[in-house]
């Protein structure tokens, strides 16, 4: 591609244990481009570091493998494609191949394996945008949740964070609405879609979410796709219990963020619905991720104990 498009943007990372604050960074790159400013060439492409690099320039292992970072990021909703392998030290020949003109990231400073800013070089040509780290969420927290059985994320006081569920309920430019989000029932909206929902017709999965993890993403998918890809697929969010890792809060906008689900119903009190799943019971045969659940992640957490410890005192945790 030969033409550098600022409608064309860049956004990468490790994309490890997947949680919100990933996911609203991607979101905010995809809010840089304005919908009156589309093209038919506007993409968010996100580039995601394989395993070794990762290793290499951060010292440890991810949690998740690459093939589950590349499919999980994928399945973002304001995500066009993904480019596997990307540099870990972002440059400008690399962005060139693919048109995008601007690489955006949190604010916060990566390094690579000689401590240099990853970004240094397209921060001095310009071509660097930056945006709001999300607080109180990162890969290094939730491995400190595991293994301290600490909780300490934001508080469940949901109809405090309208603000981030409207967010999180964009269509595809990040902008307008796209997800229901109900609490309890649906006589308690709390924010508006941007369609016609008619209860009678959209198919249900119910569950806590925690760890929201490519697996569980790919039986939404099943689900959605058995019932004929243009059905809505509404997500019931459990309170759960005490074992869960993350907060309602913190599940509802993991949950939100993802290109399957249309809305959610945040811990549903909700009976007589047709086109009910119970998340646990969902199984899909064919699924690449099948074998991927909460009690594996957290294994290869505590089966690492001591690689994980030292890698969350060196992050400061
Ligand atoms: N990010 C964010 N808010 C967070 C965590 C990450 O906005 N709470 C952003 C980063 O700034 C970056 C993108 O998400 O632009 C991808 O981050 P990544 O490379 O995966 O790693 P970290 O910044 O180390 O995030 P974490 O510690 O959660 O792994």
């Amino acid at each position: 591609m030969d033409k550098l498009d600022p409608t064309r943007v860049w956004v990468d990372g490790c994309f490890d244990f997947m949680h919100h604050g990933h996911s609203g960074a991607i979101l905010q790159a995809r809010r840089t481009i304005r919908p009156e400013d589309y093209t038919s060439r506007t993409e968010l492409i996100i580039g995601i570091h394989n395993d070794n690099d990762i290793m290499l320039n951060k010292g440890g292992k991810p949690v998740m493998n690459e093939a589950e970072r590349y499919e999980h990021t994928l399945t973002t909703r304001w995500c066009n494609q993904i480019v596997t392998n990307a540099p870990y030290v972002t440059n400008s020949k690399f962005l060139d191949n693919f048109g995008c003109k601007y690489v955006v990231h949190g604010d916060d400073i990566t390094t690579d394996i000689n401590g240099e800013d990853c970004y240094q070089s397209m921060k001095d040509m310009d071509r660097f945008k930056v945006v709001n780290r999300t607080e109180g969420v990162s890969t290094t927290e939730l491995i400190h949740r595991i293994l301290t059985g600490e909780k300490t994320g934001l508080a469940n006081k949901i109809s405090e964070y309208i603000h981030s569920l409207k967010m999180y309920s964009t269509n595809i430019n990040g902008y307008d609405p796209w997800c229901w989000v109900f609490n309890q029932s649906f006589d308690h909206i709390l924010v508006h879609g941007g369609y016609k929902f008619d209860k009678s017709q959209a198919i249900y999965v119910f569950g806590n979410f925690d760890l929201f993890h490519i697996g569980q993403i790919e039986k939404l998918k099943e689900v959605k796709n058995k019932n004929s890809d243009t059905s809505t697929l509404i997500v019931g969010i459990r309170e759960g219990n005490e074992d869960c890792i993350m907060t309602l809060l913190e599940r509802c906008l993991s949950v939100l963020s993802c290109r399957y689900v249309d809305g959610i119903i945040i811990n549903p009190k909700i009976d007589n619905l047709t086109n009910t799943y119970e998340l646990d019971h969902l199984y899909c045969p064919q699924g690449k991720f099948k074998y991927l659940n909460k009690d594996l992640i957290i294994t290869r957490i505590l089966d690492n104990k001591l690689h994980y410890v030292k890698r969350n005192k060196i992050k400061g945790k």
